[in-house]
């Protein structure tokens, strides 16, 4: 059995070059959201759920964007009620959400 059931990444990377990034999206609210959903829910800690920020995850052009492991289910996301399906379902119940599920051929 691993250390947590279920890990989620949000990219929170800023660039200041003019190029995309997740944190024009206003990644760190969402991340915040999440972390906060996942305490509420009771789902956080050993044998639950793990929140962690991340740099570029490299699919910059779906930004917002966050991956969940182990399933390696990429996200994209556009609110806060976005993040709560992805802690009520998949987080909570291992239940993909289809219609967030980021289009396999968006890159950087
Ligand atoms: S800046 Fe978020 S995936 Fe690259």
């Amino acid at each position: 059995m691993s250390y947590f059931q279920r890990h989620i990444f949000f990219c929170l990377n800023q660039r200041d070059n003019g190029e995309a990034s997740c944190a024009q999206h206003d990644a760190q609210s969402a991340f915040d959201h999440c972390k906060s959903r996942v305490k509420q829910l009771g789902l956080a800690g050993p044998g639950g759920v793990r929140v962690n920020k991340a740099g570029c995850l490299d699919r910059c052009a779906g930004g917002p964007v966050a991956v969940v492991y182990p399933e390696a289910v990429w996200y994209s996301f556009v609110d806060k009620s976005d993040v709560d399906e992805i802690v009520e379902r998949h987080l909570a119940q291992g239940e993909v959400v289809e219609r967030l599920v980021l289009d396999p051929s968006i890159g950087r």
